[in-house]
C-alpha cells in the first residue's frame, strides 16, 4: 500500500477511511510498513486526533490484528477490570477470585509497571513459582476451570498493539487520547467481555493529572467500548494518596491477601467491592448498586475469595506452602526502617508521586522497559489523611534491600507528608461514575 498519501491527509487534518484503516493497521503488523513512516503518523494523529468513527476503525483492526481468547458457551459472563495505575493499586489481585467466586469467568490480561506506578504482573512475579506468562490455550481452561486468571499478553494477541506502543513510547506519541482508547480497548475487546470496569485515576501519581482530563479519557472508552458491544462503566478515582497502606511488589500481595480475609484497608476494600458491585450491575446480575455491594461484601466476608486465590495460584505454578511461609514474614528486604513524624496532629497529605518516586529509586520500579526489579522493596504502614499521630509516631516504614539506602529514603519520604493541627476530612476515593 501507498502509506504517504494517508499520513498527509492526517497531517492536514482529514480523516481517514475506516478501510484506510484497517488496511496500515494489517500492513503495519506484517511488517510492510516502516517504522519511520508510522511514527509520522502517530505524531500526526498526536496533533489532529481521530474522530469517534476513525477511533472505532483503530480499536477493532488493532483487536483483529492477532488471536482473540475464544471462550465456551457458558452461563457465567466474561468480564475484567482495567485501571489507568497509580501508587498501591492491587485491586486486580484480591478483585478477580471475588468475581471468580459471584459466578463470573475472569480473563484479566495485565501488564508489568513502567516508571512509578506498578504493574499487576511484577506484583505476581513476586510469588514463588507463579508463573504470568500462559499460551491462550491454558488461559482458557483455567479460566473455564477456576473462574480466573491473572497474567499478561500472548505474543499473538493484539501484536499491533504492542509493536505501536513500543513507537509511541519512542516518538513522543503516548499522550493521545485517540492512542490510549484504542490501545487499551484493542485489548480489552480481544478478551471477548461481556462487561468491562475501567478504574480512570487522577492526581499526581496518575497518567491523567487531572479530573477533566481524566473524564475526558473516560468518557471516550465508555462511549467506544460500549459502540463495540461489550458493556462499559467506568469510576473516576482519586490517585494523590496511594491506595491501601503498602506499596512495592511483594508488600501490595500481602496486603492483597488481607484484604480477600477481610483485614484489608478501607480504601482499597472500597474500591474493591465497587468494581464488583459494577460489574454485577452491568451483568444484570443484581438490579441496582446497594444489592449489588452488599452481595460483593457478603462474598468476601464468606472467604471463598481467599480459597480461590490460593487455588488461582497454584494453577499458574505458585508454590503454596512457600507461598505462605513469605506471607508469614514481617518484611523479606534486609533493612527496614520506621519513618517518624517529627511533630503530632493530622495527617493533611501522603504524596503518592513521591512515595511513589521512592519506591522505583529503592529497585522496585523501572526506569527502562527491561530493567530488573526488586520485588521486596516498599512501604507499608501507611498513615493515611485524616488519621492522628502523634509525635515520633510511625508514617511509614521503609523496606529496602540494604540499610544505607533505606537511610537515603528517609528525608524524601518525611517530605511525602504533611501533618496539621486541625484534622481535614481526606479526598473522596471515587468522585465520578461514569456509564453509557
Ligand atoms: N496503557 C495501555 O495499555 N496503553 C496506553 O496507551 C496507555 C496505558
Amino acid at each position: 500500500m501507498n502509506f504517504l498519501p494517508l499520513i498527509e491527509n492526517k497531517r492536514e487534518g482529514k480523516t481517514l477511511a475506516a478501510a484506510q484503516i484497517q488496511e496500515f493497521i494489517r500492513e503495519f503488523t506484517a511488517g510492510k510498513i516502516p517504522d519511520y513512516q508510522m511514527a509520522a503518523m502517530l505524531m500526526a494523529i498526536y496533533f489532529r486526533g481521530l474522530s469517534t468513527v476513525e477511533t472505532t476503525a483503530l480499536t477493532l483492526a488493532m483487536r483483529d490484528s492477532g488471536d482473540g481468547l475464544k471462550f465456551p458457551r457458558d452461563p457465567r459472563p466474561i468480564v475484567d477490570k482495567h485501571s489507568t495505575g497509580g501508587i498501591g493499586d492491587k485491586v486486580s489481585l484480591p478483585l478477580a477470585p471475588l468475581l471468580a467466586c459471584l459466578g463470573f469467568r475472569v480473563p484479566m490480561i495485565s501488564g508489568r509497571g513502567l516508571g512509578i506506578t506498578g504493574g499487576t504482573l511484577d506484583k505476581l512475579d513476586s510469588i514463588p513459582g507463579f508463573q504470568t506468562l500462559l499460551p491462550v490455550k491454558k488461559i482458557i481452561s483455567q479460566v473455564q476451570q477456576v473462574g480466573c486468571v491473572i497474567c499478561g499478553q500472548t505474543d499473538t494477541m493484539v501484536p499491533a498493539d504492542k509493536k505501536i506502543y513500543a513507537l509511541r513510547d519512542a516518538s513522543g506519541t503516548v499522550p493521545s487520547i485517540p492512542l490510549i482508547v484504542s490501545s487499551i480497548l484493542s485489548k480489552k475487546l480481544a478478551e471477548n467481555l461481556d462487561a468491562l470496569i475501567l478504574d480512570v485515576k487522577f492526581g499526581n501519581a496518575a497518567f491523567m493529572q487531572t479530573k477533566a482530563d481524566a473524564r475526558k479519557l473516560a468518557q471516550a472508552m465508555v462511549a467506544l467500548g460500549n459502540q463495540c458491544g461489550t458493556n462499559t462503566r467506568a469510576i473516576l478515582t482519586d490517585m494523590n494518596t496511594p491506595l491501601g497502606r503498602a506499596a512495592g511488589n511483594w508488600l501490595e500481595v500481602k496486603e492483597s491477601v488481607d484484604c480477600l480475609e477481610n483485614k484489608g484497608p478501607a480504601d482499597l476494600l472500597e474500591l474493591v467491592i465497587d468494581s464488583a458491585a459494577h460489574l454485577l450491575v452491568q451483568t444484570g446480575k443484581s438490579k441496582s448498586s446497594a444489592p449489588a455491594r452488599k452481595l460483593a461484601a457478603d462474598c468476601l466476608n464468606s472467604g471463598a475469595p481467599r480459597k480461590k486465590w490460593d487455588e488461582m495460584i497454584v494453577a499458574q505454578g505458585a508454590n503454596l506452602d512457600a507461598f505462605n511461609k513469605r506471607l508469614r514474614l514481617d518484611s523479606t528486604s534486609e533493612a527496614v526502617l520506621e519513618i517518624k513524624s517529627e511533630k503530632s496532629g493530622f495527617v493533611s497529605k501522603c504524596d503518592a508521586r513521591k512515595i511513589g518516586e521512592v519506591i522505583r529509586d529503592l529497585g522496585g520500579g523501572r526506569l527502562a522497559k527491561d530493567s530488573a526489579i526488586n520485588y521486596d522493596v516498599g512501604v507499608d504502614g501507611l498513615a493515611k489523611p485524616g488519621e492522628h499521630v502523634e509525635k515520633s509516631g510511625v508514617l511509614c516504614r521503609i523496606h529496602a534491600a540494604r540499610s544505607a539506602q533505606a537511610k537515603s529514603a528517609v528525608t524524601r519520604l518525611k517530605s511525602a507528608f504533611e501533618i496539621s493541627a486541625k484534622r481535614m476530612a481526606p479526598a473522596p476515593l471515587v468522585v465520578e461514575i461514569i456509564s453509557r
